[in-house]
């Protein structure tokens, strides 16, 4: 148990004050841990508040269109979090009367909810001993108990796993789980942690052996790919545009952006035009509206992204918007859909003048 009351003890006088923590109800708690599954606390807080505030009960967010749950969530990236919250939302609502499940198993069932989610949620809200093993906690357990597996082969997930259920706080796992985790976020961090004030220092077989630098392992992740994307900006003198749902599987499902041509291998710009025309069936003067791509990262695309213009007039327009069942829309209102920031930052310059 030493393990344990030192970090508990650690956590008493360090913690952060997060409102998450000061609630035992699984509503707010699930939100929490989901914006958080790839996301930092500082950049979460401010859209929990915002979805609790609209969203107050479980069933509020069931009855809400994705539309408006994705829009809420534009910023935070990986939006199948954002699409799975909603789906689960409704699962709770409709299916389960809008209890939330209180079992490990139950809520590993909802969509959205891995392994993690579950015994944060099991633990935080009904008290089940279970470890919860993230990010933060392979650090810490890497360092302390000196493991070099990689936490991210099949062969460490299950050792920290062990590891983490044997070193847990069988009676506080809530408190234990809470404070391993935050002990991992503001003390044995990946890089400078404070292993000169550290309660663990003695027993840390990483400290003793001089290695904290060294661990955890993790294996090189797959390559992050390039994509090039070139977009349409379709004008007619009325100031209205064109907008496509992305209905589709890939990144940023559901959401709304410019029509587009997308590539993995950086095309040469008369191959763009002629993949224009053919797709649109169409002759005309275009131009973009700057040379140098906006580039925008996400977990696996490295994204370059070129807008065009192109103006029409209001025939070809609504050819191009019926044959395509391209949403229309003012330029002024493109914000209003639930868009990818990428398109959110173009039509913010667009818009004053840039
Ligand atoms: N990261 C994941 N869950 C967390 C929590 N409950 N508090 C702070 N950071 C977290």
């Amino acid at each position: 148990m030493a393990f344990s009351s030192q970090i508990c003890e650690w956590y008493h006088q360090h913690k952060r004050d997060l409102p998450w923590r000061n609630t035992k109800h699984a509503y707010p708690i699930w939100l929490s841990e989901v914006m958080l599954q790839q996301t930092r606390v500082k950049q979460a807080l401010p859209y929990f508040t915002k979805f609790l505030k609209r969203f107050p009960k479980v069933c509020d967010l069931a009855h809400a269109k994705e539309d408006e749950v994705l829009k809420m969530w534009q910023g935070l990236g990986y939006y199948s979090r954002g699409r799975n919250l909603h789906k689960a939302a409704q699962k709770i609502c409709f299916e389960l009367h809008g209890e939330f499940p209180n079992s490990f198993e139950g809520l590993k069932k909802l969509p959205g909810i891995g392994e993690y989610t579950a015994s944060a949620i099991a633990s935080f809200a009904y008290q089940t001993p279970l470890a919860v093993v993230d990010g933060n906690v392979y650090r810490v357990l890497a360092r302390y108990l000196g493991i070099s597996t990689p936490i991210n082969s099949p062969e460490g997930e299950k050792i920290f796993k062990e590891k983490a259920n044997e070193l847990l706080n069988k009676k506080l796992p809530d408190l234990h789980n809470q404070a391993i985790m935050e002990f991992g976020a503001l003390h044995c961090t990946p890089k400078k942690p404070k292993c000169l004030f550290c309660p663990l220092q003695e027993s840390c077989v990483a400290f003793q052996l001089n290695k904290v630098n060294q661990l955890p392992v993790k294996l090189k992740k797959t390559k992050v790919k390039n994509l090039y994307q070139h977009y349409f900006i379709f004008e007619t003198e009325s100031q209205k545009t064109l907008l496509n749902h992305r209905n589709f599987e890939g990144i940023w499902k559901n959401l709304y952006v410019f029509p587009v041509l997308e590539y993995f291998n950086k095309p040469r710009l008369e191959e763009v035009k002629t993949d224009f025309e053919n797709k649109f069936d169409l002759r005309v003067k275009m131009e973009r509206f700057e040379k140098k791509p906006k580039q925008h990262l996400l977990s696996h695309r490295k994204i370059q992204a070129y807008f065009w213009q192109v103006k029409l007039s209001s025939k070809e327009f609504d050819r191009i918007q019926k044959e395509n069942n391209y949403q229309l829309t003012n330029f002024h209102k493109v914000k209003e859909f639930a868009v990818p920031v990428l398109i959110q930052n173009f039509i913010d310059a667009f818009l004053s003048g840039n």
